[in-house]
């Protein structure tokens, strides 16, 4: 295919293929030169219907490195402010002469209607609470940086898996690997479907840790919240917010992740997130060679 709309589409072979890319671009841009001009002729467009920091930029700086023309779009900068469709906003940057779309929308599988209408490569940067596969791979790469491989690694994934789409496609990205996943977090914060997907779920973040080697500590996703479901947010960091005392308490090398943004002192304390345990800044360095690994990988299955 010569899109990325999830990672429940990719095969392990696949995954491996972009780590493997990703390796050789993150010495790449480790050398004084930062670019390379395998893109020189292709244009891509970011479309971002939601905020981002991280994707957005990484997506940006990863195009640039491989010498792709870059357009940026803004959603709340546009002329979706006045009325303007999906279709229509893509259908008016596609007739500019765009060779690939990359999109984040709040609504789940707003990248797959879209590559059904357009004939163009979309990367899905996020489509509300479905699939972040990007966010996934780099994760997944940071952690076969961190131990060597993913295969047999423990996960534990903690926070609202219900609305993440971090957490599903880490759960794929995972699996996919051969780790061992765990979810933990409140039980109204937790999707039906997790049996279905081989997942156990922990509600003892202590339990939860004692077993794991990685702890990815999700975003409390104020936006997305039903607060009626949601224990207050002063509850919800007593019982699942990871700080020091409580990594003392394990005394055990865990690894930290978070995707970002983080919320200090709800899901995680300061004095983690800045720790040496922490992985947090590797996870975002890795999503710019990982995200030219994939925009790169998917050009060449773009027909001039
Ligand atoms: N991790 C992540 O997707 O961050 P942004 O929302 O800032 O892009």
């Amino acid at each position: 295919t010569r899109h990325l709309l999830g990672i429940k589409d990719l095969t392990a072979q696949d995954i491996h293929l972009i780590f493997d890319t990703a390796d050789n671009f993150k010495e790449v841009i480790n050398r004084p030169i930062k670019k390379v001009p395998s893109l020189r002729d292709i244009t891509i467009a970011n479309i971002f219907f939601e905020n981002s920091t991280r994707t957005k930029l990484s997506f940006e700086l990863a195009q640039k490195r491989l010498s792709a023309d870059v357009i940026n779009f803004s959603a709340s900068q546009s002329s979706v402010k006045k009325g303007e469709t999906l279709l229509d906003t893509v259908n008016n940057i596609l007739s500019m002469k765009v060779d690939m779309v990359v999109m984040r929308h709040p609504n789940p599988g707003a990248p797959h209607f879209l590559s059904k209408h357009v004939d163009v490569s979309i990367v899905n940067a996020g489509d509300g609470a479905h699939e972040h596969p990007t966010q996934a791979l780099l994760d997944t790469y940071s952690i076969r940086e961190k131990f060597g491989k993913v295969e047999g690694r423990k996960v534990v994934i903690v926070g609202d898996i219900l609305h993440s789409r971090v957490a599903l496609s880490n759960i794929f990205a995972l699996q996919r690997l051969g780790a061992e996943v765990k979810v933990c977090g409140p039980l109204s914060l937790m999707p039906k479907h997790l049996g279905d997907l081989g997942v156990e779920v922990e509600t003892d973040l202590r339990k939860a840790l004692d077993w794991c080697e990685v702890a990815n500590m999700l975003r409390v996703q104020n936006e997305r919240l039903d607060r009626s479901y949601f224990p207050s947010t002063r509850e919800y960091a007593q019982q699942f917010g990871l700080t020091g005392e409580l990594l003392r308490e394990m005394d055990k090398e865990l690894v930290i992740m978070h995707p970002g943004p983080i919320n200090r002192g709800v899901e995680i304390s300061s004095e983690v997130a800045d720790s040496d345990q922490s992985i947090i800044l590797d996870q975002v360095e890795n999503g710019v060679a990982v995200r030219m690994a994939v925009i790169y990988l998917l050009a060449s299955k773009i027909k001039k």
